[in-house]
């Protein structure tokens, strides 16, 4: 269990068959990491991992950083286009309790304002047991975008979940929390 003195965790799953077989570099799963050291100041620990596209496996992966590594959040990136081989949503789809749609209309919106193919992502949100999971497209330029977005809604989600609280850099995302 994790206790209120130990650090958040988050889990960072990159999905790509080419990253995973080493036919080329990560470049997702370390920009997501740079990103959360950036923005998040309460304490933390990232659980990072790189897998082909092969559903059971997302699904056991996203399973495991909610269930065994009780990762607050946990923040996906590729597998989520139109192509034969992207499964990531519908991963989500299967260990998820309750879906936050909102997350993914809200990134394909400011996505849009950048690149036409925005659309072609299918890129979702939701709650697995006490875990939010968020979907981002596999480019890495797409990461800050998308977490510029909904970021501001995130520790609010995890305070739902009854997850630690997550506290954030104002000067680069301001966390809003309802007042009470
Ligand atoms: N969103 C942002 N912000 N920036 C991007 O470059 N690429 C799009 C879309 N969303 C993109 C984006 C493209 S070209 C595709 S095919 C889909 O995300 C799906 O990408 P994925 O399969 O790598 O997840």
């Amino acid at each position: 269990m994790t206790d209120a003195a130990s650090p958040a965790r988050i889990g960072i799953v990159t999905v790509s068959d080419r990253a995973s077989s080493g036919e080329y570099e990560d470049r997702g799963g370390p920009a997501i990491k740079q990103y959360l050291a950036e923005v998040v100041t309460s304490p933390f620990e990232a659980v990072a991992c790189v897998i082909p596209d092969e559903q059971l496996l997302i699904e056991e992966t996203l399973r495991e950083l909610s269930h065994d590594d009780q990762c607050c959040l946990i923040i996906t990136t590729g597998g989520t286009g139109p192509a034969l081989r992207d499964v990531t949503p519908e991963a989500t789809e299967a260990v998820c309790q309750k879906m936050m749609p909102g997350f993914g209309e809200l990134m394909r919106k400011v996505s849009l304002e950048k690149v036409p193919t925005a659309i072609l992502s299918r890129q979702t949100a939701g709650i697995c047991g006490r875990s939010l999971i968020v979907n981002l497209p596999g480019q890495p330029k797409a990461i800050k975008e998308c977490l510029d977005a909904v970021f501001p809604a995130i520790p609010y989600c995890i305070d739902l979940l009854e997850g630690p609280y997550l506290t954030t850099d104002e000067s680069k995302i301001k966390a809003f929390r309802p007042k009470k």
